[in-house]
């Protein structure tokens, strides 16, 4: 994909279309609007007068420049975005996807877009990029005929007065965080039979490698060496070894506080069925994404290993196969974590706080001071917050706080839910410390927090439920149905934020 920035005339831009942002209320006859019209005849004041186009939000439309004008494109797109007042960055990213599969739909193979967002030059321009990178990802990519096909390969970006060095930083930045937001999305749609947790951290150590991150993956035998019982209680059934992938950046000069490190772990169930409490056969097939939360720790670290902030990041990714087998951890079984702590299992099914837990602790013993995990953990996030919020729980209001707000800049919804010490006991065992599943029922967001929490020792640690925001069961004008790659935005503004 190739990207341009200019600082001058829209309507000069050489590309096969002008796609520009147009909000509600305009009127066709003044500024912009008007000099445009002109160019295309008086198209535009005609489809503000036909009502076919007012400028609401996902309202488009194609007119065509006279094949005699002086304009080098053929077609012009008015992209419809609302009102004014609510066109955020994140907005900006949506209208450029917008245009992209609209015009990609058009057999445009490229295009220039005025975004018409009075903010930073650079972060328009990321935004912009963004959003034409990760408009183009497809769920289709074991198809071998019918494929959408990645079409448009250029975008134009056009900023009135930016200047060159900032446009192009922004560019670089925007195809960075869309292509690894696009990775994760590939992981997260990768078939269970070819993404096996050895596969994951294959993929993982290629990005490494490709991105100059440091790469360990950890074996089995060295998960049991260190005492990791209850990610092994969850790998023991099946065929495939679990594997403990541990990434690292560490920046050319860090601006860090001495000894402080933020970590991002992430639960890597490459395929749930649930184990012994085996799920039901109906809608199975989903739980090939229950490696999302591990999946977005990869793209996330891609992201920062090519944005190179000045503090060091840890990523931690359990990967692991939850499967029912004869040496299959049963409802009942007592395992110690690596904290020492004695978990009963009550049901398999509740498995990816079973891997956190050591997961969460081995970052801390990693030196890390901030961690934050992510994990499609509980259907009952779906249940409270549906596809538009990602349940927040943590130990430190601060860090939540910063995620909450980090999220609202980033188009991305956070909701936070309450932890307590009350709630902590209703996971407390009969038989030993504690166990993994709480009262049938009742708060089970909170009790795959509560849970987690249980295996963070001084770390200020945020939790992230993204089991009902990391897939779209519907396509949207500016993004395919399928994998998100939520929370990614929001982590590297909490990264940079921390430099
Ligand atoms: N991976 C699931 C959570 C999930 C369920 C994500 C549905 C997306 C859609 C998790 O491992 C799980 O099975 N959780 C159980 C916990 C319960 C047994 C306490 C759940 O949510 O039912
Ligand atoms: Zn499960
Ligand atoms: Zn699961």
């Amino acid at each position: 994909m190739e990207f341009q920035g200019i600082s001058g005339k829209f309507t000069e831009a050489n590309a096969e279309a002008l796609a520009v942002v147009v909000f509600k209320g305009e009127k066709a006859g003044s500024g912009l609007l008007k000099d445009l019209d002109a160019l295309v005849g008086g198209s535009i004041a005609a489809v503000f007068k036909s009502e076919d186009f007012k400028g609401d939000k996902g309202q488009t439309a194609l007119l065509r420049f006279s094949p005699k004008g002086k304009v080098k494109a053929r077609s012009l797109m008015l992209l419809g975005v609302g009102e004014k007042a609510d066109y955020t960055l994140p907005e900006v990213a949506a209208a450029s996807g917008c245009a992209t599969r609209y015009l990609r739909t058009r057999n445009h193979k490229n295009f220039a877009f005025l975004p018409r967002h009075e903010g930073n030059s650079t972060a328009i321009a990321q935004a912009s990029a963004q959003g034409f990178v990760t408009s183009q990802f497809e769920l289709d990519k074991y198809r071998t005929k019918d494929k959408k096909d990645k079409i448009v390969s250029k975008l134009v970006v056009c900023i009135d007065g930016a200047k060159p060095a900032d446009l192009n930083k922004g560019l670089e930045r925007g195809k960075a965080v869309g292509d690894s937001m696009n990775l994760t999305r590939d992981l997260a749609n990768e078939p269970p039979n070819i993404l096996t947790p050895t596969e994951m951290a294959n993929r993982a150590a290629k990005m490494a490698k490709e991105t100059g991150l440091k790469c360990e993956i950890l074996d089995e035998a060295k998960m049991i060496k260190l005492g990791m019982g209850s990610l092994m209680s969850v790998s023991i059934g099946s065929e495939q070894p679990a594997k403990l992938i541990v990434l690292r950046y560490t920046p050319a000069k860090s601006t860090a506080k001495k000894g402080e490190m933020l970590a991002l772990v992430g639960k890597g169930i490459t395929f749930d069925t649930g184990g012994i409490s085996l799920k039901p056969g109906e809608g199975m097939d989903a739980m090939k994404y229950d490696m999302s939360g591990g999946a977005t720790v990869i793209g996330t670290m891609r992201a920062i290993a090519l944005l190179k902030p000045t503090v060091p990041v840890l990523g931690v990714i359990a990967a692991v196969e939850n499967m029912p087998d004869g040496k299959a951890s049963r409802p009942s079984d007592v395992v110690t974590a690596m904290t020492g702590k004695t978990i009963e299992i009550l049901n398999t099914d509740a498995e990816g706080r079973l891997i956190l837990a050591d997961a969460v602790a081995y970052a801390e013993k990693q030196g890390a001071t901030r961690i934050v995990d992510m994990a499609t953990l509980t259907g009952a996030v779906i249940v409270a917050l549906g596809d538009q919020n990602t349940g927040i729980m943590g130990n430190d209001q601060g860090l939540v706080d910063e995620i909450i707000e980090f999220g609202k800049e980033n188009g991305e919804g956070f909701w936070q839910l309450p932890l307590s010490k009350e709630y902590s006991k209703q996971i407390k065992s009969d038989i030993a410390d504690i166990k993994n599943i709480g009262p049938r029922g009742k708060a089970g967001t909170i009790m795959g927090a509560v849970f987690i929490q249980e295996f963070v020792d001084k770390a200020k640690w945020a939790h992230l439920d993204i089991a009902g925001t990391a897939w779209s069961d519907s396509a949207k004008p500016h993004q395919s149905k399928g994998p998100t790659g939520v929370a990614i935005r929001t982590l590297l503004t909490l990264v940079e934020k921390s430099q």
